[in-house]
């Protein structure tokens, strides 16, 4: 079986000046569209933080794709990290800056036990805005984050200094 990082590289697609002019466009919907890819992608993020986490959670939306078939793959539960307004129960909540403006992510307070262990899953690390937002929301909840997996990271936007203290892992980087 080919690498996941091989894989990746093959089938992203590149969108130029898209969303914006000027902007490259990193597009993983063909990795998660062929099945070898997901697999290899979903089985690498597991393998590298093996026997360490007992939940998986994925950051609306793009990384719920992948936090669900890593849960399934190890038996463990999945965790919904989601924009503003959307958990019904009480929330913790952590504002992030965009570009223009900022969001907010949210996370149900009771849906993880204090001192579980967790991992954390999303598609893309860029400015690790997103990702930092969401360790801080279960640091807050007292529950250990034992490690963040992404497929694809953007060196240049220089996400991992949102993420000091965590351990880190990027299938390729671009
Ligand atoms: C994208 C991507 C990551 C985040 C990375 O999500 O899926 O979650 O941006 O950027 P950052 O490191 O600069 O924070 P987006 O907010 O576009 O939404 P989506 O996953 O709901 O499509
Ligand atoms: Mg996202």
């Amino acid at each position: 079986a080919k690498p996941a990082g091989e894989l990746i590289n093959s089938l992203c697609a590149t969108i130029p000046d898209y969303p914006q002019p000027g902007i490259s466009f990193k597009d993983l919907t063909p990795v998660f569209a062929d099945g070898a890819a997901l697999k290899a992608v979903v089985d690498a993020l597991v393998e590298s933080f093996k026997g360490q986490f007992d939940a998986v959670a994925g950051v609306e939306a793009r990384g719920f794709l992948l936090a669900a078939a890593a849960a399934y793959a190890t038996g463990t539960g999945v965790i919904t990290v989601r924009k503003a307004g959307k958990l019904p129960r009480e929330v913790v909540s952590e504002d992030y800056a965009l570009e223009y403006g900022t969001a907010t992510l949210e996370l149900h307070r009771t849906d993880l036990a204090p001192g579980s262990r967790v991992l954390i899953l999303d598609d893309v690390l860029a400015t690790g805005g997103t990702l930092g937002a969401a360790a801080r929301l279960f640091e807050r909840c007292g529950i250990h984050v034992a490690g963040v997996g992404v497929v694809m990271e953007l060196d240049d936007l220089g996400g991992r200094a949102a993420l000091t203290g965590h351990n880190v892992r990027s299938l390729l980087r671009l």
